[in-house]
């Protein structure tokens, strides 16, 4: 498979080595076009993409698109690219943790997206409450519960049998805490190899970040620019914006570049492994080169360590299992699993 004139080496990309020994390209494109995003632009993102020298794709079945993606990767199948160059990601969704469930979702995703084989698949969040696409933060599932380890071991029993029958090459999570993992690590067969979880300047959660690296989870950051264009109802009057920060800004004029070109760069360096959505290819391609140029300095890391201002946007408000909680219920703020 021919790469842009324009494009990256992936050879050049840097990888993570998990704790399989298996190496996962240290940037992906995040494929979530929630509202505004269509699917077909979504799919069009994704082959240029991949032309430009993209190896890792973050999709979900909830994102209503790996249907139209998995055509896209036919195409560039067709046009050379090789299946083991490249690393796919699915999950599974909040109404599929039923034992019964999850091993047929999993085959949904393998065959929307025209693969025999996912690199990663993981529970997308631990609860397994359901709310319609599109449905106001307000809006609350009648079976709503909370995390119960006992159920979420018996899902991940399913997830653990889906490497043994050879469909999924790892098993990860996201959205998880540390009292969460701390139990999950205990019980697991087979431990999860990534953990999916928001990191931003503005969100760094060092806590977990050093809680998964340590037990040789790789964490990868979602919405890593401060996804700029969530639509409205997942915004709060409190939220920041991390592309307007001036330590930001200021690292961005210097390099002539895009401030969500430095928020990417500072992840990849910092060690997690972002998942930038952009379905604009100047955008995409300036996130995927700025992994392979001179690295920020020690002053910029050190600036932007310093900006952390502990903002999580996506709150999860939907996944809320009682009347009268608020979204900092679902994250275990006290270090224990509210009940
Ligand atoms: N596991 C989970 O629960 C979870 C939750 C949320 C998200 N995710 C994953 O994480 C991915 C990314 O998160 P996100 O979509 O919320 O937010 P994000 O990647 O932080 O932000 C995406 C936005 O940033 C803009 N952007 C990206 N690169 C840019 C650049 N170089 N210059 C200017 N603008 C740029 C994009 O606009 P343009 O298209 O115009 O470039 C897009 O509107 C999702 O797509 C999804 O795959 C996972």
């Amino acid at each position: 498979m021919v790469t842009d004139p324009d494009g990256v080496d992936p050879g050049l990309v840097p990888k993570r080595t998990l704790y399989t020994g298996a190496q996962m390209p240290a940037i992906g494109l995040g494929t979530f076009g929630s509202d505004h995003v269509s699917a077909e632009q979504i799919a069009e993102a994704v082959k240029g993409a991949v032309r430009v020298g993209y190896r890792h794709l973050d999709c979900a079945s909830v994102y209503g698109n790996e249907d139209r993606i998995g055509e896209a990767l036919r195409e560039l199948f067709a046009a050379g690219l090789r299946r083991q160059d490249l690393w796919v990601v699915s999950k599974l969704w909040n109404d599929k943790h039923a034992e019964a469930d999850v091993i047929p979702s999993c085959r949904k995703s393998l065959a929307d997206l025209r693969l025999d084989y996912l690199d990663m698949y993981m529970v997308h969040w631990p609860f397994p409450n359901f709310h319609p696409p599109g449905c106001s933060v307000e809006s609350r599932s009648l079976d709503a519960r909370p995390y119960i380890h006992e159920n979420f071991i018996k899902t991940w029993r399913q997830m653990e049998r889906l490497m043994d029958l050879g469909l999924v090459r790892h098993i990860g999570t996201s959205n998880m805490t540390i009292p969460k993992l701390k139990l999950l690590l205990r019980d697991a067969r087979i431990k999860p190899a990534i953990n999916e979880m928001e990191l931003h300047p503005h969100f760094q959660q060092p806590e977990l970040f050093e809680f998964v690296r340590a037990n040789g989870i790789e964490p990868v950051g979602y919405s890593p620019v401060g996804s700029p264009a969530r639509p409205e109802r997942d915004r709060t009057p409190e939220d920041t914006v991390d592309i307007e920060d001036p330590v930001i800004v200021a690292i961005a004029q210097r390099l002539g570049v895009h401030p969500a070109v430095v928020c990417v760069k500072w992840a990849v360096q910092r060690g997690q492994t972002p998942i930038p959505l952009s379905t604009n290819r100047p955008h995409y391609l300036a996130n995927l080169k700025c992994t392979v140029s001179d690295p920020l300095t020690a002053a910029d890391m050190q600036a932007i360590a310093g900006i952390d201002r502990n903002c999580r946007l996506i709150k999860g408000q939907v996944f809320l299992w009682r009347e009268n909680q608020t979204w900092e219920d679902l994250w275990d703020l006290e270090g224990e699993i509210r009940a």
